[in-house]
C-alpha cells in the first residue's frame, strides 16, 4: 500500500503581472469565476480528492487568501440573524478545519520550484500534491482525485496531462513518453518550455502534481532555469529513475486563468455550466455578440 497523499501546496506567491492593475492589491488568486475566487475551486478540488492539510505559499499583498479561509464572524452572525442560510452555507464551506491550514511566505517570487521548497518543513517525508490555482480544470470527477486513483493503484509521481497544438510547445513543461494505453503515460524526460523544433511531444504539463518527498533535495541546490527562475520541472526531472513517473491525460476541459482570454472563457463557461444562471447567461452573450 503506497503512503497517503495528505497534504496539498498551493504555490500563490507569485506577482501576477499578467493581470495588471487588478492584480496590484488584489492577489491574482482571488480573482473570481463567477462568484468564486480561482484558489476556492483549488482548495474543493483538494478536499474531493481526501486532502487534509493545506499549505499556501505566499507573499507580500496576498492577506486576502487568509482571511478568505478564516472564519468571519460578524458576517456569519449577521447572515444568520436574516436568515440569510444559503449564504452562510457558502461563507463556511470555504474555511477548512482549524489547524488544518497553514501559511509560509516565499519571501521573494523566485519561481515555482522555490515556492514548493518553500513548504518543505510542512510536508515532511510524506508525498504530497500541488495544485496551482490559476489552471482551473473543469472535470468530474475532479482531477487530482482521478492522480490519488493512479497514485494508489501505482505509487511514485503523477502528474496532469494534455494535449497542446506544437506550435505552444515553448509554454509548458513538456514530456518524453514512454508507454502510453491512451490514458497513462510512463514519464522517460521532461524538458521545460521547449521550442516545437526540440519539443520531445505535444503533452504539456498540467499545474496538478502528486510528488514524492525527495524532490525537496533537489529543490534545496536552487538551481536557476529557464526564465531563470527555479524551475520545478528540473527538479522532477532528477526524480525520474527514483520512483515510477506516470502522466494522467486530462479529462473535461482545462483554463488557463492566468491569461486574460482564458479567465474570460472560465467565466463564460462555469456561468453557461451553472442551473442557476444558463438561461440569463446564453440570452446576455447571445446580445452581446449582437451589440459588438
Ligand atoms: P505564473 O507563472 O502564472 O506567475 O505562476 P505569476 O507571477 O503568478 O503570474 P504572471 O506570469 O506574472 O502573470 C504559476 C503559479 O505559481 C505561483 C503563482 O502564484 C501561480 O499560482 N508562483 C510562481 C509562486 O507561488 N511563486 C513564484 O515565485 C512563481
Amino acid at each position: 500500500m503506497q503512503q497517503p497523499v495528505r497534504k496539498a501546496i498551493f504555490p500563490v506567491g507569485g506577482l501576477g503581472t499578467r493581470f495588471l492593475p487588478a492584480t496590484k492589491a488584489l492577489p491574482k488568486e482571488m480573482l473570481p469565476i463567477v462568484d468564486m475566487p480561482l484558489i476556492e475551486y483549488a482548495v474543493q478540488e483538494a478536499m474531493a480528492a481526501g486532502i487534509e492539510e493545506f499549505i499556501f505559499v505566499t507573499g507580500r499583498g496576498k492577506s486576502a487568501i487568509e482571511d478568505h479561509f478564516d472564519r468571519h464572524f460578524e458576517l456569519e452572525t449577521t447572515l444568520s440573524e436574516r436568515g440569510k442560510t444559503e449564504a452562510l452555507e457558502l461563507v463556511l464551506q470555504s474555511t477548512p478545519k482549524p489547524g488544518r491550514i497553514a501559511y509560509v511566505r516565499q519571501g521573494e517570487p523566485l519561481g515555482l520550484g522555490h515556492a514548493v521548497w518553500c513548504a518543505r518543513r510542512f510536508v515532511g517525508n510524506e508525498p504530497f500534491a500541488v495544485l496551482l490555482a490559476d489552471d482551473l480544470i473543469m472535470s468530474d470527477p475532479p482531477t487530482l482525485a482521478r492522480m490519488v486513483e493512479v497514485y494508489e493503484e501505482r505509487g511514485g509521481n503523477v502528474i496532469s496531462l494534455m494535449e497542446v497544438p506544437s506550435e505552444h510547445t515553448s509554454r509548458y513543461g513538456i514530456v518524453e513518453p514512454g508507454d502510453d494505453d491512451g490514458r497513462i503515460v510512463d514519464v522517460q524526460g521532461l524538458v521545460e518550455k521547449p521550442r516545437p523544433e526540440s519539443a520531445p511531444s505535444n503533452l504539456a504539463i498540467v499545474g496538478r502534481y502528486i510528488l514524492q518527498p525527495d524532490i525537496m533535495d533537489y529543490l534545496s541546490l536552487g538551481s536557476l532555469g529557464t526564465g531563470n527562475e527555479i524551475q520545478l520541472t528540473d527538479s522532477m526531472i532528477k526524480l525520474i529513475g527514483n520512483h515510477p513517473f506516470h502522466g494522467l491525460r486530462l479529462t473535461g476541459t482545462r483554463f488557463d486563468c492566468g491569461t486574460k482570454i482564458g479567465f474570460l472563457e472560465a467565466n463564460v463557461a462555469y456561468a453557461l455550466g451553472r442551473n442557476d444562471l444558463d438561461g440569463d447567461a446564453r440570452s446576455s452573450i447571445a446580445a452581446i455578440l449582437e451589440a459588438f
